[in-house]
């Protein structure tokens, strides 16, 4: 078979480039291993997990503010199975819809895993062992990512799991420890606090989600403490033992000190994630991975090798499915002849805990570091109506500006939905706006993204509490 393109790959980054690719008439193919599409995200992250924040949050919900909004509950009782069952008909639903979007736009969807054999060549070895080779003028590596392993710990994906185990634990576990205060941490940590676990979180540096502006990751490990998660900051595991009944797991000051141990039923390894390219064959196109093992590109996702591109999570930048799907997109544009660009100052990241945080842009930390003159703006939920008739004034919206050119450079937020309320941010940022702007744009009342407008009119002086 001849094709103009061969992606490697099915998730977030390879469907959307294939789509791309099919509406712009260009014959394609995409490969995937894993027997459905939607990579990652839509098979072990993005959508289980939030399948389960939301169900969880519901729960808890139910047995902590309902009762304060004047609604009762009797006989309230956790339905696991059920739980879990809903997350996974979530995950096939939107796997099946990917297979359809395949075939409405006209790309061959080839099971098996992809290497490349030389220039113009890639090689597929199906489910049932047997090989095929596809011709193609251009390929697009779009492989991904895995867990990030604990040097002399095990994942077994049932005692001691890594976020994919965590999705499907078939009972609550009564001790959880987490290793790593990173996004899955929190985000599954959540989970399981709310459905009634005791969770303990061993995080190697001082803080909570280190690259979040340190005073939104201050607040929220208030609030997360509040809740009854524990923390163990400066702390790293050294050992998990397996006992008949639950695990001993021994932790250590990062910077030296005497061991203690921990008991657990269950040991989250949350420590980060790294580019997947194993088997791949980049040595027959002369590619070279960097020291981290991610897959370099000339900043247009075009790699060493001619008519070769990368995109996603194997690749350097934020591994973010949106983030994998904008590079797709770019690709398969590059690829057709057009323009293709991907803005990698304006990529939201978004924590789905409660209270969610949502950050677009750079950190006080970051723009102080560079040595950026700027402006700060910021308001709190506390004092925002629609967020307490809700129930839900935990947090704060915090606007940066910078000085010389007087644009938004960074948007920091932690409240509730704060992840819908990140989009008009970023909007904004794409069309270069000025505090002023925001703050001059109508908001509806009552709403919580009244805090956004606020917290820019704080920028030059004028809020509401100013
Ligand atoms: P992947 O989704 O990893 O897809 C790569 C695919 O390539 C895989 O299916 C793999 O089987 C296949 N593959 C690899 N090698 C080969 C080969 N040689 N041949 C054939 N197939 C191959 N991101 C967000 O933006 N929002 C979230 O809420 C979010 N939640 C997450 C929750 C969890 C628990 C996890 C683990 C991740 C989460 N992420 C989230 C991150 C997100 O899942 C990734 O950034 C995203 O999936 C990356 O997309 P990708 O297409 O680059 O790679
Ligand atoms: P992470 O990079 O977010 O956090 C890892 C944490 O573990 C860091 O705080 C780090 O300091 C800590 N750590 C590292 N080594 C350690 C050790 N030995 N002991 C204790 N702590 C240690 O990584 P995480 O949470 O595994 O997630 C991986 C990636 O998946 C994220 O970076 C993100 O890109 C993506 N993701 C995105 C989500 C979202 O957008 N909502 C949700 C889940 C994952």
């Amino acid at each position: 078979m001849s094709y103009d393109l061969v992606i490697i790959g099915g998730g977030p980054g390879g469907y959307n480039c294939a789509i791309r690719a099919g509406q712009l008439g260009l014959k394609t193919a995409i490969i995937e291993s894993r027997g459905k599409l939607g990579g990652t995200c839509l098979n072990v992250g993005c959508i289980p997990s939030k399948a389960l924040l939301h169900a969880s949050e519901y729960y808890e919900a139910a047995t902590k503010v309902f009762p304060s909004m004047g609604v009762k509950i009797t006989g309230l009782s956790l339905d696991l199975p059920q739980m879990l069952k809903q997350k996974e008909d979530a995950v096939e639903g939107l796997t099946k819809g990917v297979e359809f979007l395949m075939r409405k736009h006209k790309v061959d969807y080839v099971k098996g895993f992809g290497a490349i054999a030389g220039a113009g060549r890639v090689e597929v070895t199906g489910p049932d062992g047997a090989k095929q080779t596809l011709e193609t003028k251009n390929i697009v590596i779009a492989t991904g990512s895995v867990p990030t392993p604990l040097p002399g710990i095990d994942i077994d994906e049932e005692r001691i799991v890594s976020s994919t185990g965590a999705l499907s634990l078939a009972q609550v576990p009564g001790k959880l420890i987490v290793v790593g205060a990173g996004v899955i941490g929190l985000e599954l940590g959540s989970v399981w606090r709310r459905l009634g676990a005791e969770v303990t979180v061993v995080e190697f540096l001082d803080k909570i989600t280190p690259t979040v502006d340190a005073e939104i990751s201050t607040a929220f490990q208030r609030t997360l403490k509040k809740q009854g998660v524990k923390f163990e900051l400066s702390h790293k595991v050294t050992g998990v033992e397996k006992l008949r009944q639950g695990l001993q797991v021994t932790i250590e000051p990062s910077k030296g000190g005497g061991a203690r141990t921990l008991d657990a039923d269950v040991v989250l390894v949350a420590i980060g994630r790294k580019p997947f390219t194993d088997g791949l064959g980049l040595e027959t196109v002369g590619i070279k991975t960097d020291p981290r093992g991610f897959i370099p590109h000339d900043g247009h996702l075009k790699t060493t090798a001619e008519g070769i591109y990368v995109i996603g999570d194997c690749t350097t930048g934020p591994m973010l499915a949106h983030k994998s799907e904008e590079e797709g997109i770019a690709a398969a544009q590059i690829i057709a002849g057009q323009w293709g660009h991907v803005n990698y100052d304006i990529i939201p990241n978004v924590i789905y805990t409660d209270p969610e945080i949502a950050t677009v842009g750079r950190s006080e930390e970051e723009l102080k570091a560079a040595g950026v003159d700027y402006k700060v703006g910021k308001f709190p939920f506390m004092a925002n109506s629609r967020a307490r008739t809700n129930h839900e004034t935990d947090g704060m919206v915090k606007v940066l500006e910078e000085v010389a050119t007087k644009k938004v450079v960074g948007v920091h937020m932690v409240g509730s939905g704060v992840g819908e309320m990140i989009g008009e941010v970023c909007v904004a940022m794409e069309f270069g706006a000025s505090a002023e702007d925001i703050a001059r744009t109508c908001h509806a009342h009552p709403t919580m993204s009244e805090a956004i407008k606020e917290a820019a009119k704080g920028v030059d002086g004028w809020t509401m509490q100013a």
